[in-house]
């Protein structure tokens, strides 16, 4: 194969590499939708959200609609006078993972 196609194809290789680092450092780390469960009724969302998310007293969570690093930081300090923080020593990342894993997986199947 010439040289320069040889370079080309190196060039995208190494594209896909780079944009295949910044997709993964954007979304959610794996999260375990049943351990999600756990978390959510162990750390009392449920008083406030429902059991599934949408029949509380507080606002509907599922579906679930926004992005792992927006509700991580809503976890973190929702910033209202009702909900309460939870920071890490309460609910580790992995913890808030597994919770957005099983508000998500519920919403994308039935
Ligand atoms: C004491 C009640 C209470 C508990 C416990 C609680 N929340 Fe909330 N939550 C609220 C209230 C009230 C809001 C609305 C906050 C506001 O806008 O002032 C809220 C907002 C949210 C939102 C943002 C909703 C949106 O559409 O903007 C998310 C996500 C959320 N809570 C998740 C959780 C999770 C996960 C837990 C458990 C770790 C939890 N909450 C525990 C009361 C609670």
């Amino acid at each position: 194969m010439p040289k320069f196609i040889a370079k080309q194809y190196f060039k995208f290789g190494f594209i896909l590499v780079f944009t295949a680092l910044i997709v993964n450092a954007c979304s959610a780390p794996e999260g375990n939708m049943d351990d999600g469960k756990r978390w959510y009724m162990m750390h009392n969302c449920q008083a406030c959200h429902g059991n599934q998310g949408d029949d509380g007293k507080g606002p509907v969570i599922y579906p679930l609609n926004m992005g792992y690093r927006h509700f991580k930081s809503i976890v973190r300090n929702a910033n209202s006078p009702i909900m309460p923080k939870f920071p890490e020593e309460k609910i580790s990342n992995q913890d808030v993972a597994d919770i957005y894993t099983w508000l998500k997986m519920k919403s994308s199947t039935p």
